[in-house]
């Protein structure tokens, strides 16, 4: 979304613009960022300024007041000003994806150049997620929802429609915006969609109950829908690429977590994508946006194109033979706003030349202003409204916040590798330590993409300096180059030595997809002429987003440990220092699998998530890939053992009873599988069973430790997963402590995958419920 293209206007064009908005200039006082207020009282009776009304009927009311000009100019993410209504300009566009945000373009969203320079910078999405504790993400998402909110109070924010959660699946380990997604398993991206658009959106979470009738504490949007997860890998672009997907691993890969987003989330927003999915442009599919999202998902917010998605659809995947085609494709699919100028360039052509109809214009435009008014927009005097309260000095960068933050590091950092229980190091063992790396010491390096400024950044350095006095630094390899002996040298006059590698924002990000899944070669050289010089075995700690091949360090014994940092966010430096030295008990789980280098044999164009054994195309995923792995889904160390134990299965013979049976479940029985939509929901509601999981902290120190079940078939179709999640829940024990965790397993939404079709089915027969080495089986019959 970051790079707006097609900004050439025609000169005489710009000078008509410029004339406009001169003159639009005259009008006497700039208007509020609030609509209805009663300072233009010829406005504020209006029945669109009477909150009294549903919104509905305001927005109905509004939309008859506008013009066929004013409607369109609405239909860009730079929404002009409708002045005689008391209308003010607003902009679309804000990203908070893991904390306040500066979007790319630099005047949208929170321009963090006024009083407020900095808001809290949570830790990089693909972090989070390795926490596997949703509470925690709906708290980091309500707190960055408070911030936003109070930065526009503060009038020094343009917008409060963000764009974010990006929910795609993380398919393919090349993919620059994996770190953006809470990763490959779609059960884990519907869960973190929901407890972050709940969070955001300023709505309740457990319980699933919506506060405020569906005001908005700040708005969430949902994307890219859908099947978008390449950016430029070896000449292919996401402007033009034509995903080719099944429609079997679109039911049960790429579609649940937008599915649980509108569903049970209720996100306000959706994002279409750049890409074509089977010859079709995402934003042009009315399919995709109108039939499966309004109609089945019974979402009722706003969709946007990614930002220029609709001019590409022209001009770039010829989808369309002329512009007011494109704009008239998107509009009648069911999108609503344009990100960029697109749309109102050609809109008025269209109609025009009777291609689109002012009705298609008006249902976009109302669901425009509904959003706007459900954010508290046309509410005349903020005091009125519940948000407007929120006050930066109370919430902006405040401890608490700032706490949060901390600890979502200190609980996602994952521990890959621990040799002889290397670590926790010892302070008392550790008289010098060197600090060796070009992550050592780099700010930047910690927030990750769609970041703002941190307010107060610690790097694994300065946390580190806090245990030890006599800590010495060295970055072993910068931009002009490296010093291998320098480092080795500091290396070896340390007691210690925690090396600080990785990846940054130009090995992977957005445009920049990877093609190695190696660490970059000169920091390979580094970490073993740095392990050759050290005394004892070194402590590597790899800070990237996408998972890398560090065979080479997991099979090296002068490695002893080793911690993936994700982009931890302000406090990183903090948690990776604490768990270094024991004051926290590292508990968080790859929400990815780490796949060796030689995974980029096959194209990352490839949307097939299943295997083909015929020409070795290995699929992805642990719901699938079979091969090789560095470290898998799931995979985490920590400073105690756990121990699992199935106390009480509430079920374990299963009938899923179609009701009435018909020719295909007579059918489908013999062939050892139901359809869930054979299923009668009571039959269904009957099979839901508990899990009672009883884990043991088997290790001295206290740790808080997300449990993951899993569903595995004991013989099912070839193309079904190896397995999939159940469930996740974290628990909190003391050393030497047991306690339970309960699941609540609904079979028919945990123990179905698609057939090809693209039709949800269960198999019958025997299968398991599993938990790290125990297993429980079920029994599935008709
Ligand atoms: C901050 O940036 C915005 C957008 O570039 C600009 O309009 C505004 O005047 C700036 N404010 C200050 C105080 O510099
Ligand atoms: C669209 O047409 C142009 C001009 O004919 C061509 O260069 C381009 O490759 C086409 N793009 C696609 C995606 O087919
Ligand atoms: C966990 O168990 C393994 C295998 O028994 C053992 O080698 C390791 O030292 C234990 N780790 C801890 C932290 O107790």
């Amino acid at each position: 979304m970051r790079h707006l293209i097609h900004y050439i206007i025609p000169l005489t064009i710009a000078i008509t613009v410029s004339l406009i908005l001169t003159f639009n200039n005259l009008s006497p006082k700039p208007l509020p960022p609030f609509s209805c207020s009663p300072t233009t009282p010829s406005t504020a009776s209006l029945p669109f300024c009477d909150a009294r009304l549903p919104v509905e009927r305001r927005a109905r009311d509004l939309i008859g007041r506008l013009t066929l000009d004013e409607k369109i100019a609405q239909l860009v993410n730079k929404a002009a000003a409708v002045p005689r209504l008391g209308i003010p300009y607003y902009e679309w566009w804000s990203e908070t994806l893991h904390g306040v945000a500066m979007a790319a373009g630099v005047e949208n969203g929170f321009s963090f150049n006024g009083t407020i320079r900095a808001a809290t910078s949570f830790p990089q999405v693909m972090l989070t997620s390795a926490t596997f504790d949703a509470q925690l993400w709906y708290k980091i998402a309500k707190a960055t929802g408070k911030e936003g909110r109070a930065i526009y109070n503060a009038g020094e924010a343009t917008g409060m429609t963000m764009w974010s959660p990006n929910i795609n699946i993380f398919r393919d380990p090349r993919w620059g915006r994996g770190q953006e997604t809470p990763g490959e398993d779609p059960l884990v991206a519907g869960r973190y969609a929901v407890a972050f658009v709940r969070g955001l959106q300023g709505d309740a979470f457990e319980g699933g109950r919506l506060s405020n009738d569906g005001r908005l504490l700040l708005s969430a949007c949902c994307k890219h829908l859908t099947a978008y997860d390449l950016d430029h890998w070896k000449g292919v672009h996401r402007f033009t690429f034509n995903a080719q997907v099944t429609k079997q691993d679109m039911a049960d890969t790429f579609q649940p977590p937008f599915k649980s987003c509108i569903r049970e989330g209720k996100a306000s927003g959706i994002m279409c994508a750049y890409n074509l999915v089977n010859g079709v442009p995402s934003c042009a599919d009315r399919r995709l946006l109108t039939e499966t999202a309004r109609e089945e998902w019974g979402f009722d917010g706003y969709i946007v194109s990614d930002c220029d998605a609709v001019s590409l659809i022209h001009e770039k995947q010829n989808y369309t033979d002329t512009h007011e085609d494109a704009v008239a494709a998107v509009l009648k699919a069911g999108m609503d706003l344009n990100c960029g100028s697109y749309v109102s360039d050609h809109a008025k052509s269209a109609v025009e030349k009777g291609k689109l109809s002012e009705s298609d214009i008006d249902r976009a435009v109302h669901n425009l202003f509904s959003v706007r008014m459900r954010l508290g927009l046309f509410d005349g005097s903020p005091k009125t409204q519940p948000y407007t309260n929120l006050r930066h000095n109370d919430v902006v960068c405040s401890s608490d916040h700032q706490q949060l933050a901390l600890e979502a590091a200190r609980d996602g950092i994952v521990l890959l590798k621990n040799s002889q229980n290397l670590l926790p190091l010892s302070t008392a063992a550790t008289k010098t330590l060197a600090v060796i790396g070009p992550g050592a010491d780099d700010a930047e390096a910690l927030v990750g993409n769609y970041a703002g400024p941190p307010c107060n950044p610690v790097t694994p350095l300065q946390g580190l300096k806090r245990y030890v006095k006599k800590t010495v630094c060295h970055r072993g390899c910068e931009a002009a180059g490296c010093d291998y002996d320098g480092a080795a040298g500091v290396a070896g006059s340390a007691d210690y030595v925690v090396l600080v590698v990785g990846l940054n924002q130009e090995h992977e990000s957005e445009e920049v997809d990877r093609e190695s899944l190696e660490l970059p070669r000169e920091q390979v050289v580094l970490v073993e002429r740095v392990a050759a010089a050290a005394r004892n075995p070194v402590v590597m700690v790899v800070m990237c987003g996408g998972g890398v091949d560090v065979s080479f360090a997991r099979d090296d014994e002068r490695i002893g440990g080793i911690l993936w940092g994700g982009y931890p966010g302000e406090g990183g430096g903090r948690a990776v220092a604490e768990i270094i030295f024991g004051d926290h008990n590292p508990g968080g789980r790859l929400p990815t699998t780490w796949y060796p280098q030689d995974f980029t044999k096959i194209p990352m164009s490839d949307m097939r998530m299943r295997p083909d054994h015929e020409s070795g195309y290995p699929g992805r995923t642990y719901r699938f890939y079979q091969g090789e792995k560095v470290f898998e889904f799931g995979y985490g160390l920590s400073y105690s053992n756990y121990t699992y134990k199935f106390v009480s299965v509430s079920q374990s013979k299963l009938n899923l009873k179609s009701s009435p049976p018909t020719e295909n479940s007579k059918l489908e029985k013999k062939l050892g599988f139901v359809r869930v939509s054979e299923i009668g929901l009571d039959s269904c509601e009957k099979a839901r069973f508990s899990a009672i999981v009883s884990v043991g902290n088997e290790g001295s120190m206290p740790g808080k430790h997300p449990v993951l079940l899993f569903f595995r078939r004991d013989r099912g179709r070839v193309d079904g997963p190896i397995k999939q999640l159940v469930g996740f829940h974290t628990v909190r024990l003391e050393g030497n402590a047991r306690g339970d965790v309960e699941f609540d397993v609904d079979p028919c939404e945990h123990f179905a995958s698609a057939d090809e079709d693209g039709a949800m089915v269960i198999e019958l027969g025997l299968h398991f419920l599993v938990v790290g080495d125990q297993e429980f089986s079920i029994t599935i019959n008709v």
